[in-house]
Order: C-alpha cells, then structure tokens, then sequence
C-alpha cells in the first residue's frame, strides 16, 4: 500500500469509475469522489450504479482490497483526474451561431474542490471533452485560488471509449494527450504509458482537446451526409440504399448509412462546441448538426403525412407504432436520442404506441410489445435497428423503415 501512486478522481460516472477501478487493479491507490452520496455508498459496498460489462467485476474486488474507496470529498494525492459531465448550458444561447453554450460550470467546481489538496509536483488531469481552452481555463481557476501552477503539471486527456466496451478500450486504444508545457505533456504521457497499450500520442492541451471534438465532428458530417441523400432520394423516387452500395464500390468513396438522425451524449453534443468557439466559421460542422436534427423533423412530417393518406384511404384512424426509442441499437441509452424525439412528437398529433426493447416504461409513452406492436398498429415506424426488429413478420401492414433494419 505504501508505494503506491495515489490518484483521486473527480467524477465517479460512466468514464470515472472505470478508470478508477482499473487504475485500482494497476497498483494505484484511488480515491474515487463523487457529489452523489448514493454513488458513494453504492460504491464503497463494491457494487456499479451504471451499466457496463466487466466493471461490477473489477469494483468489486478493488473495493475488496482496499485500493479502490469513494468519498464526497477529495484527498491528498500524487495525481488528480477531473472526469465530470459537460453539458451545454439549459438557459443561454450563443447569439451569433443561434447554438447551444457549453457547460463547463462542473469543471470549474471540480477544480475548486481538488486546490486544498494540491501539493507541488502533483500531476492535474482533465479527462472531460470540453471546449478549447478548457485545460488553459483550469489552470487560471487554480493561479486564481493561489496555486502556484510552476511547479505542479497540467494536462488533457480525452477519453474515447465506446460504451459497452470500456474496461477493454481504456487499455487498447491509442490516447491523445497534451498539457499545458511541455513538462506537463511529458509527465501525462508517462502516467497513461502505466497502463495503455495503445500508443499515447504527445500533443499540445489545445489540440488535444480539438482532437476529441474532431473526432465527434467527422462522424456527424458524414452522417449528415448520408441523411441528406436519403431525403433528396425520397423526393427523386430512388431507393438511397441501393445508391450507397452502388456509390461505394468506387475505390475512394465510403458514404455511412442514413438514419432518423443523430442521437447520444457524444456526436450530437461536441460539434455544438466547435460550433460555440467559431463567431461562425464552423460553417460545415454546423450544418450538419442541423442536419442531422432536421432529418428527425422530417421523419416526422414524413409519417404525418402517411397517417393522413392512411386515414382517407381507410376511413379510419390509423394506430402508429414507433419501433425503438434508443439513440442507437441495442442499448437502453435515451440520452438526445432522435428516436425518443420523433416518437413523442408524433404522440402529441396521432394515435401513437411505442417500442423499446430496452426499457420498461417511458413517461408519457404507451410502451408495448415489439409482437404487440405488428399485430395492433397500422403503420409501423422503424427508427431504431435493435436486434428484436429483424426477421420479424409483418402482414399487411405500412411501414416507413429509417434504419434500413427490415431487409438490412
Ligand atoms: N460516457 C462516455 O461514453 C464518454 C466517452 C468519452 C468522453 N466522455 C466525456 O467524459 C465526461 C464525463 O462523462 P460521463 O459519461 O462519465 O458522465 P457521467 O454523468 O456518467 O458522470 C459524471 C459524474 O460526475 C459527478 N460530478 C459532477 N460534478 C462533480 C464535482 N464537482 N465533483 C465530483 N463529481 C462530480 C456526477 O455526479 C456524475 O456521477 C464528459 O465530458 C463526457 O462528454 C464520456
């Protein structure tokens, strides 16, 4: 216990407490802080208040052993690691982009907490994708408080990993990082080479930072593309999965598949960041993040209207089901998701039963049966490729399929 390097985590969510656990299975003392006192308790029993595969396992037995304890407030370390939420602001808007205003409120309050803490030499990590000029920020809030910030080192680390598969892509994946000096860089670098095997890339805190809200920004213009194709091919009566098949057997073009949009906590969130920081030069990645958004309305008028030709065709009021609610398939995450946006909004006009194999119930929603849902509905929505909608056997019925999980 007495040579071990001693880190505090400030943060014990989806990103905190994997890492806390498997730093706690690496030979480091972790002190895992969070502001939720059930998150603590429910911790230090050595159980998990989120869902990821292996974590209760690696909880568990670093709790067991000691190396692992949880507390509101932070303690004396060697590092600090800040892996707290970056939300976007629920009250303000940047006026020049019309976009939302990034959150970075729990980082600032995180900061404050840790600087009774600090000691010179003490490595300060920010793990939280944030905005650039975040990691430059924390370090005037730590000057502001009186640390001298010349002899401690300050660094960015983004986190990529998929949920789903953390435990492993905390080890495997290459890992940008990039402090505030070089020395800062350096002494990152060397923490993150103690247990990622992927290779740890030397960066400024500024690029690293960029680096991760790039990352989310590729994935949402191509898809954004992909999106518009399938609108301009409604229109122009041509089938837009055959078009991509046939587009992609080019050597050089890769054109992802469409879908009701753009959902999660990720994609659909850091591109607003660049967007915020850019007095409206972000021209790209804006407009694909209003693509992405204007391609959920456009489901939505989509099947208004397929009720409303259903509704003279028959004389009657159609029952529309909307398969899947998730941000994308086979999870129970909500977070922004299209589906859940396009469900509800379809609720407020039609006669409207959903399905989400994930969850139980959803507030609001009439949530049923995937079997129920073919049988009793008239007009089935596919919005969410979840594994229970492929193979199903629907007779007679209408279906506006967005995820291509029908015949994909
Ligand atoms: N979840 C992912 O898959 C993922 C992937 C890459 C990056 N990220 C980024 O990592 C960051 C953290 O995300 P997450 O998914 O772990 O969030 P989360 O909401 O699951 O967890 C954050 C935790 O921080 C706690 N917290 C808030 N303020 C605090 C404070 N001042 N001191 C201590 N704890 C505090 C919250 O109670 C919560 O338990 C975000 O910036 C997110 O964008 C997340």
């Amino acid at each position: 216990m007495k040579n071990k390097k001693k880190i505090c985590i400030m943060g014990m969510g989806y990103i905190g407490l994997p890492t806390a656990a498997l730093l706690a299975n690496r030979d480091y003392q972790v002190h895992g802080v969070d502001i939720n006192q059930h998150t603590i308790d429910t911790i230090n029993r050595g159980e998990i208040h989120i869902v990821e595969p292996e974590l209760d396992t690696f909880v568990h037995s670093a709790v067991k052993s000691g190396s692992l304890v949880a507390n509101i407030e932070p303690a004396e370390s060697d590092i600090f690691m800040i892996a707290v939420p970056t939300p976007f602001h629920a009250d303000k808007i940047n006026e020049i982009t019309n976009s939302p205003i990034p959150n970075v409120d729990y980082i600032v309050d995180a900061t404050k907490k840790i600087v009774p803490y600090i000691k010179p030499g003490n490595l300060i990590l920010l793990e939280s994708t944030s905005p650039v000029g975040t990691t430059d920020m924390m370090s005037n809030v730590l000057k502001n408080e009186g640390i001298d910030i010349s002899n401690i080192f300050i660094a960015h680390s983004p986190e990529r990993v998929l949920p789903g598969h953390i435990m492993r892509e905390l080890i495997e994946n290459d890992r940008v990082v990039g402090g505030i000096n070089d020395a800062s860089t350096l002494k990152a670098a060397e923490f993150y080479r103690t247990f990622v095997e992927g290779e740890v890339l030397e960066t400024t805190a500024n690029t690293a930072e960029m680096a991760k809200l790039t990352e989310n920004s590729f994935r949402d213009v191509n898809i954004a593309f992909a999106n518009e194709l399938s609108i301009l091919c409604d229109d122009m009566n041509i089938d837009v999965k055959e078009l991509i098949l046939l587009s992609n057997r080019h050597p050089r073009v890769n054109i992802l598949n469409p879908g009701c949009g753009v959902g999660g906590h990720c994609i659909s969130v850091d591109p607003w960041f660049i967007v915020d920081s850019a007095n409206g030069k972000a021209k790209m990645v804006e407009q694909a993040r209003r693509t992405n958004d204007y391609k959920a309305d456009w489901v939505v008028e989509k099947v208004k209207n397929m009720a409303l030709q259903f509704e003279r065709d028959n004389n009657k009021v159609p029952k529309v089901a909307c398969m899947g609610l998730a941000f994308k398939p086979d999870i129970d995450d909500l977070r922004e998701s299209p589906a859940l946006h396009i469900t509800q909004e379809l609720n407020k006009k039609l006669d409207v039963i959903a399905v989400e194999p994930n969850i139980q119930d959803f507030q609001g929603l009439k949530l049923v049966r995937y079997d129920d849902a073919c049988n009793s509905a008239d007009i089935l929505v596919f919005l969410v490729a979840h594994k229970q909608f492929k193979n199903l056997d629907i007779v007679n019925k209408q279906i506006f399929d967005t995820c291509d999980v029908i015949n994909g």
